[in-house]
Parts: C-alpha cells; sequence; structure tokens
C-alpha cells in the first residue's frame, strides 16, 4: 500500500525516481508524485492524480531540472480522496522548503492537526500525511538540526509508517524513518536508494538491507547509516537480492498477469528446487531455528488473507493428511482480535506474498508474544514478516507484480505441502516410502502444469462468451472447495463479477435457491480415481444444478467420461495426486477472469480500489 522510493547519486535522479515508481506501482495507483532539489538549489515537486503515467506525460512535457537527491511516491488513499492536492509529496514550512512522503496511516494525526492549526499552519491536503510535514519543518527552523528534528516528531508518531523526508537546506542527506510500514535500502557505489521493497532499486543494485522496527535512516549518496527512535547507531546485515530486474517486467507479455500465470511452472520448480531428492524424501532445512520444538507441535494454526488464506486453506487437507496434526486456517484479522488459545507446542504458519500485510504481521506478533512458534511462508526476501518469524520457508515465485495473486498462489500450495511432508517424516502416520512416493509426484508438476497452459484456448473462448454474466458460482469439494474459493475471488476483483464459491456439498443447504435458467456454475471435479468417491458425489451435484436450468463448466482430469457425459463445457487437467489437484485446477480459474477481464476491457494488473499489498490494517 503506496510505494516509496528515495535516491542520493550521480544518476539522474527523475528517471531513477520514475524507474522506481513504475515498479513499485502495484503498491497503489491512484496518484503518484516526486520532489527533487535541482542543481539550483531549489527543491521542485510534481504530483498528479491518476495512474503513474499521468505524472511520467506531465514530466515529459514540462521536465523537472537535472538532480541527484529526490524522493517518490505512489498512492493507495486512505485520508483523502485521490486528487492532485492529496498526493504525494507533501510539503512543510512557511517556505515550503520540506518535502515528505509517507505510507501507512498517522494514527493521532486529528490531534496533531489541532495543534498546528492553532499555531496558524495552512493545509492544502486532507491528508494525515501533511502534519508530519509541517512539524518536521517546524523543529528544523528551531534547531537547524534536521536530523533530531525529525527524530522528535518520529516519536510524537503514532500507527504506522514509512516517511521519507528532504529538505532544500539539507541538500546532500535523504532522512526515512520506519514504523509498522515496509523499507528497504538499497546499496550501490556512490549512490544508495530506499524503496517499500527491493523491486524499486533492483535495476541498479542487488545489494540490500532490511531496515528494523522503529529504526531511522540517514542517506547520502556515499554513506547509509542506520539508528534506532532514541538516537543509537544499528547496523543489519547487508542481503542479496536474487531477483532479476527482468523478472519484474513484462517481457513481451500483454500483461504481468498473464506472464505471472505463464511463470508457474517455474515458480513451482524453483520452490522444490534443492528440498525434494530425486528419491522423492523432503528435508526442509530452514525448520532447523524451530530445533526440537519441531517433534512436540500438537497443533498447527494458519494465519493469512485472501488468496493466501486460499492457499492455506488447501494445505490444511495435506497437513492433517500425511502429518496427522490438527490445523486450522484462520484469516489473520480475525484471528488477532479473538483471544485464540495459543500454547508453546502450536505451530502459527503465516503465509503471505508480500510477507508485509499488516492484519498478518499483526496475527504473528501476537503468537509470539503469546508463547507460539511462528514459521513464515513469504516470496519477498527480507520482508518484516520473514524476519520477524522464528523460521522462514521461502516460496521461490519471484516478484509478483500483477495486483492478483496467481504464481505466488501455486507456490504457497507447494511450499506448504513441502512442510506436511517435512512433518510426517517426524511422524509415524506414514511409512518413508508412502511419503517418498508423495515427494516424487510434486517433482512433476512443473512439467504437467506446462501441459495445463498449452491447453487453455478453450477456457479463453469461454471465459469471453461469460462477458455479461452478473454472477458466477464455484463449487468444489475437499482440496476443490479452497479452489472454488479462489476461482470466485479472482472473478470478483479482475471482472468485478459478483461470484461465489461453495463447498459443493452445502448446495443443498441453501446456495441451490440462487440456481435459475442460465446462471454460469463453474465445478472443480476431484479425481475419477478419488477413494473416496467424492468423484461420484460432485457428479451428482452438477446434476442438481443442470436439473435447475444451470450451465455447468466443469474442470476435470483427463480421461473423465462421466463429466463429459453430463456438461460439454469441460477443461480438462492432467490426472494426478488427488492432494496435487489444487496445482492444476487452479490454472483455468486464473485464466478465466484474466480473459474475462480483458474482454470487459478492464485493466488486468491492476484492478480498481486494490493494492497489491496491504500494509495497513
Ligand atoms: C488476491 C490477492 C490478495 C492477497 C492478500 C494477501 O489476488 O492477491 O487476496 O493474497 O492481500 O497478501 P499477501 O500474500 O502479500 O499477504
Amino acid at each position: 500500500m503506496c510505494g516509496i522510493v528515495g535516491y542520493v547519486g550521480p544518476k539522474s535522479t527523475v528517471e531513477v525516481l520514475l524507474g522506481g515508481l513504475k515498479r513499485l506501482e502495484y503498491r497503489g495507483y491512484d496518484s503518484a508524485g516526486v520532489s527533487v532539489i535541482n542543481g539550483s538549489g531549489t527543491l521542485e515537486t510534481r504530483k498528479r492524480s491518476g495512474k503513474l503515467s499521468v505524472l511520467v506525460d506531465d514530466i515529459e512535457q514540462n521536465p523537472l531540472g537535472v538532480a541527484h537527491i529526490g524522493i517518490g511516491h505512489t498512492r493507495w488513499a486512505t485520508h483523502g480522496a485521490p486528487t492532485d492536492g492529496n498526493a504525494h509529496p507533501h510539503l512543510g514550512g512557511a517556505h515550503k522548503k520540506l518535502s515528505l512522503i509517507h505510507n501507512g496511516i498517522i494514527e493521532n494525526f486529528a490531534e496533531l492537526k489541532s495543534e498546528l492549526l492553532e499555531a496558524g499552519v495552512t493545509f492544502t491536503s486532507e491528508t494525515d500525511t501533511e502534519v508530519a510535514a509541517h512539524l518536521i519543518a517546524a523543529e528544523y527552523d528551531k534547531t537547524g538540526d534536521l536530523i533530531s528534528a525529525f527524530r522528535r516528531v518520529v516519536l510524537r508518531l503514532h500507527g504506522a509508517f514509512t516517511i521519507l523526508v528532504m529538505h532544500e537546506d539539507e541538500p546532500d542527506v535523504v532522512l526515512a524513518a520506519r514504523r509498522n510500514s515496509p523499507l528497504v535500502v538499497g546499496l550501490g557505489v556512490g549512490e544508495n536508494f530506499l524503496g517499500s521493497d527491493v523491486a524499486a532499486f533492483v535495476e541498479h543494485t542487488k545489494r540490500a538491507i532490511s531496515v528494523g522496527q522503529d529504526e531511522i535512516v540517514i542517506l547520502r549518496s556515499d554513506r547509509v547509516e542506520l539508528e534506532d527512535f532514541a538516537g543509537n547507531k544499528v547496523t543489519h546485515p547487508e542481503f542479496q537480492v536474487d531477483w532479476d530486474a527482468s523478472a519484474a517486467s513484462k517481457g513481451g507479455w500483454s500483461s504481468f498477469m498473464a506472464k505471472e500465470i505463464a511463470d508457474q511452472p517455474q515458480a513451482v520448480g524453483d520452490t522444490l528446487m534443492g528440498r525434494v531428492a530425486s528419491d522423492g524424501t523432503v528435508h526442509l532445512q530452514e525448520l532447523a531455528p524451530l530445533g526440537n520444538a519441531i517433534h512436540s507441535i500438537d497443533r498447527i494454526i494458519m494465519v493469512a488473507c485472501g488468496t493466501a488464506a486460499y492457499a492455506s486453506e488447501v494445505g490444511k487437507y495435506a497437513i492433517e493428511a500425511w502429518a496427522r496434526i490438527p490445523v486450522s486456517v484462520e484469516l489473520s484479522h480475525e484471528f488477532r482480535y479473538r483471544d485464540p488459545i495459543l500454547t508453546s507446542n502450536t505451530l502459527v504458519v503465516a503465509v503471505s506474498q508480500s510477507g508485509e500485510t499488516m492484519d498478518t504481521l499483526m496475527a504473528t506478533r501476537y503468537a509470539k508474544e503469546a508463547g507460539a512458534m511462528v514459521l513464515s511462508i513469504c516470496n519477498t526476501q527480507g520482508a518484516t514478516l520473514a524476519r520477524e518469524a522464528d523460521a522462514v520457508l521461502y516460496t521461490h515465485a519471484g516478484p509478483e507484480v500483477a495486483v492478483a495473486s496467481t504464481k505466488a498462489f501455486t507456490a504457497q500450495i507447494t511450499s506448504i505441502y513441502l512442510l506436511a511432508l517435512h512433518l510426517a517424516n517426524t511422524r509415524s502416520a506414514h511409512s518413508k516410502s508412502e511419503l517418498q512416493e508423495i515427494g516424487r509426484e510434486l517433482l512433476k508438476l512443473p512439467a504437467q502444469i506446462s501441459e495445463v497452459l498449452a491447453g487453455l484456448d478453450p477456457i479463453r473462448e469461454l471465459a469471453r462468451s461469460y462477458k455479461d454474466a452478473k454472477t458466477v458460482l464455484f463449487l468444489g469439494r475437499n482440496v476443490g472447495f479452497p479452489i472454488a474459493l479462489e476461482g470466485a475471488l479472482k472473478l470478483k476483483e479482475l471482472a468485478y463479477i459478483h461470484s461465489e464459491g461453495f463447498a459443493a456439498g452445502e448446495l443443498k443447504h441453501g446456495p441451490i435457491a440462487l440456481i435459475e435458467e442460465g446462471q454460469p456454475v463453474i465445478v472443480i471435479v476431484p479425481s475419477v480415481n478419488d477413494p473416496d468417491s467424492l468423484h461420484a458425489k460432485v457428479v451428482s451435484n452438477i446434476q442438481e444444478v443442470l436439473a435447475r436450468g444451470a450451465k455447468v463448466i466443469a474442470i476435470a482430469e483427463e480421461g473423465d467420461k462421466a463429466v463429459a457425459q453430463v456438461t460439454d463445457q469441460v477443461c480438462y487437467v492432467p490426472a494426478v495426486h488427488r492432494m496435487l489437484a489444487p496445482i492444476l485446477t487452479v490454472i483455468p480459474l486464473q485464466v478465466f477472469a484474466m480473459e474475462l477481464s480483458a474482454a470487459k476491457g478492464l485493466d488486468v494488473d491492476q484492478p480498481r480500489n486494490l493494492a497489491k499489498s496491504v500494509t495497513v490494517e
């Protein structure tokens, strides 16, 4: 939520800032702005509501001066509508010499604003952010010391913030502070960077440092200093970004989402790499920090939001079946505020692509304080969640830029399968050879995903034919149920079509009343070889909705003749171990939503009202 970039160095600052914002635009895209201090030492600011392209066009037509220091912001509005005035940067002081950008929410802004209004300060925006700009400018005017003015004001702010500040009278330095919102430093040679995440600067440097909670960064071209809010020096180890800049570009695809769907064989393959031996044995070195405590886990609670929560729901079936440990999946924000029962034998698994989702962070902090072990499954190196957990299992999906999650989802499920098999190895519910056999099945997934991707033209065509649908229902049982939920979420967020996912067994308990002539229903059909004969039950569910006039699209296993007899709209996926099917069955649903969105002329990568990384509660 909101992307932040800062730069000090010899390159053309406007280009560095706009390039960084382009890569961060997925974090928010309702307005954007930059400030630079130009060659004559004057602060110049340009900000525009609308997508980043509006700002870029504006700057192209009326260029900013050559500069070697600057800050940039792309906004997801919280306080104040997305207008030019509310866009960041915000200027502070009587002479507007201070420029500030912010990600997060300053919870006590109303109180601070009253104080400033009483002192005669005039506000030009409706944001919570502007108070910080005026307060720092006023402190600086008193003492002429920007760092201590910054520190004093930051200590007065409540809530979540990453704030970057620069001042016309201090043209060599950008200051940054971080509490509860993400901030990473990029280390260059004779230049340094700040970003909400490494995507902001990965084009220029792969050396990075994650800034800790309640810390300040003093960024100059030749050095970077970190201190805590009390002014004590702090250091953090440098890490190497393993994303390639090209991985965060469209690479010839029509959208990031199209590229990321196609990336899935690699995302799943990279997530498996080095973790499954060729005989199928799974061993996760990453869990070593949990030590022997792993043997005494008596309960797992998975906390996540949105798509990551549906990945966790799939994982619950696998962990319970293979490791025989009871699992519950909870939405992070519900878990955090309901006084859950946690013990030192509870493993809380926090699943998050960004590793910065505030709800999930708050849930894990709460769990740690209550004495539970926390494992994070995360896709972003150096993310707060990864640093705060007792252990981290990275998904290796590479940068996910499209707002709707696709490859991170399949990589998350893959990681949870690995976790389930690792835990199963420490228990005795299944023989070693049974578990190895599943491990070998996992290794086949990348090739099977490629097969699914090669046969999606019929689903694309079907999607286009449902362009005017008002509502679409999704049904599934067992591991197909979370996939029904995920299919419905993708359609809501991308095509703005009302859609609901139901457990097929629940149909007769109410939802079947929604079925009328022509109602599209997408059904995830379990494997024909399902030992629990869920297949037959789902085929009966299909019959029930067909009898009431529904139009059924089935996602079924190759060779499923029973389904072909009841509907001619079938998308086939290769036969796999029944627990692994979600990795394949979700792909046609991702493509269905993407294609339908495109057919409606919508922006597939940046759906309305959303931001990729939800860094406020
Ligand atoms: C949906 C989507 C969201 C995220 C959710 C959690 O396509 O992307 O539902 O899954 O906001 O985000 P992370 O995984 O970053 O915690």
